[in-house]
């Protein structure tokens, strides 16, 4: 299977034409005509993961992060210095970020609902994550998504602690406030919020428990290695690159 072909497969299966995402989607860099070897998935790109993936003769790369934020796509310092790494070695970096999140298979959300056990017939999409009426407790949570995502970095138990409605969003997930008050979650689960919003799910009374910006959005490419390498045969692992991180 060629890098290209690879691209194709994951651009319909993540469904990624079908997201107005403010980052890029699918081939960050690399030739399309290059036949895959093994593949590495991470949640960020860093340069160690090329060293990684010389290692163990891959010479694939997915994240969800990839590479540029915003445009213009300017290629300096810092940039110039991660493409060439990349370049020097023959090593195809690709990026899926939104789809990676919403996907009900193999996206972050997926992931920690799949740990909790909630079946995903029972899943209603909510933006790029998902909500499920549940009857548990924060505590219960809590000691689920240990396994998976060790312990949260916080839990404000701002509700009475029962879980009736639970609201999962990885990443930064502080802005969608307004979505959980009108589809009535009691119970939020996602990576990390501002000060200020901390504030408003404090004066709703909403429980939000913080697993971390990085560690809830392990997942998905977790599910994505196993996918590739179910789907086509390929040799595939994720890499936990930080031992801590936001
Ligand atoms: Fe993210």
């Amino acid at each position: 299977m060629t890098v290209g072909e690879l691209e194709k497969y994951l651009n319909e299966y993540l469904k990624a034409p079908e997201f107005e995402d403010f980052t890029f989607n699918g081939i960050n860099i690399g030739k399309r005509d290059w036949e895959i070897k093994e593949v590495i998935t991470a949640t960020d790109y860093e340069r160690s993961l090329v060293d990684v993936a010389k290692n163990e003769n891959a010479n694939v790369i997915i994240v969800h992060h990839g590479l540029w934020w915003g445009k213009p796509y300017t290629i300096t310092d810092e940039v110039y210095d991660d493409m060439a790494y990349l370049m020097k070695r023959d090593v195809a970096l690709l990026s899926y970020h939104l789809p990676l999140d919403a996907h009900p298979e193999v996206g972050n959300n997926a992931y920690i609902l799949g740990a909790l056990g909630v079946e995903p017939d029972r899943w209603q999409p909510m933006d790029v994550g998902f909500y499920v009426d549940v009857d548990i407790t924060v505590a219960d949570i809590v000691a689920k998504l240990e396994k998976v995502l060790g312990m949260p970095k916080d839990v404000w138990e701002f509700g009475d602690g029962n879980v009736r409605r639970l609201g999962v969003i990885s990443g930064a997930g502080g802005s969608f406030l307004g979505t959980l008050l009108d589809l009535g979650v009691d119970t939020y689960i996602t990576g990390e919020i501002s000060y200020p919003q901390w504030r408003d799910f404090r004066r709703y009374g909403i429980n939000v428990l913080l697993y971390g910006h990085y560690k809830s959005e392990t997942g998905g490419p977790i599910l994505l290695s196993k996918h590739i390498e179910k789907q086509f045969g390929i040799k595939s692992q994720f890499v936990d690159i930080y031992e801590r991180a936001m």
